[in-house]
């Protein structure tokens, strides 16, 4: 098969490795790597500083409203040397994984004009192909036709460990059980919700990547790339 850039979309639950997965499959292949779930926590953290969310409730219409004066656009941060988001043009990565946002965020990610705005810039930032996107409906709505779809999923357990793991290092007070019941919480919101809820495309390729290391799911996923037509 010839050897041209792709579009792999990568799909699964909260805290299955699929950013991990898919910034290594970018970086060995230079691909462009989006992470879509940045954008939606880029929204939810708008809310929060600005008054929208009260006792963690949401006014759908007051966010509608306001979804002209958010602008959500990837760019490169000159200290990381990375893509990041930016809302309204300020790299917002070290504020949007914290509880409070992650809270919030399956509540904002329901919301269809939310839906419909992020999807619109996903769309455009794919449309040459050479993009590795994450997130929960890129398989089945924003790229329905990419030549490579992948679900990823991993048992409850280390999915809340590793979760942890990369918390841990910027809130020590956080516990596992929180945790735990975050996870459970924003898959049950983001598999039931109406609008694109997370399912698994039908021709995705589930991998379940409980017991595997990185470099190990990074050489499963990296053979599927080659079938596929991408290496
Ligand atoms: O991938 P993540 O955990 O950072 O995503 C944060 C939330 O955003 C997640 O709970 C579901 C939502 N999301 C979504 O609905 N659609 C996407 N394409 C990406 C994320």
């Amino acid at each position: 098969m010839s050897s041209r850039k792709i579009t792999i979309a990568i799909d699964g639950f909260s805290s299955c490795g699929k950013s991990t997965l898919a910034k290594a499959i970018a970086k060995e292949l230079d691909y462009i790597f989006i992470d879509t779930g940045a954008m939606y926590r880029s929204v939810a953290l708008y809310c929060l500083r600005n008054n929208l969310v009260h006792n963690n409730e949401i006014n759908t219409l007051e966010i509608i409203d306001v979804l002209p004066k958010i602008d959500i656009h990837f760019d490169k941060n000159q200290i990381s040397g990375k893509l990041e988001v930016q809302l309204n043009k300020e790299f917002v990565e070290p504020f949007i994984r914290t509880m409070e946002v992650s809270q919030l965020v399956s509540k904002i990610a329901a919301i269809k004009e939310v839906r419909a705005k992020l999807v619109e810039e996903q769309q455009k930032m794919g449309i040459k192909g050479g993009v590795v996107m994450d997130g929960r409906d890129i398989g089945s709505v924003v790229f329905p036709n990419a030549e490579l779809k992948l679900f990823i999923t991993a048992s409850p357990e280390i999915r809340t460990e590793r979760r942890y793991l990369e918390l841990y290092q910027t809130n020590n007070t956080v516990s596992k059980e929180d945790i735990r019941k975050n996870l459970e919480e924003r898959d049950h919101l983001d598999s039931t919700r109406e609008e694109s809820p997370l399912i698994q495309a039908e021709d995705a390729i589930l991998l379940d990547n409980s017991n595997y290391t990185q470099e190990e799911q990074l050489q499963v996923a990296l053979e599927l790339v080659k079938k596929a037509g991408g290496i």
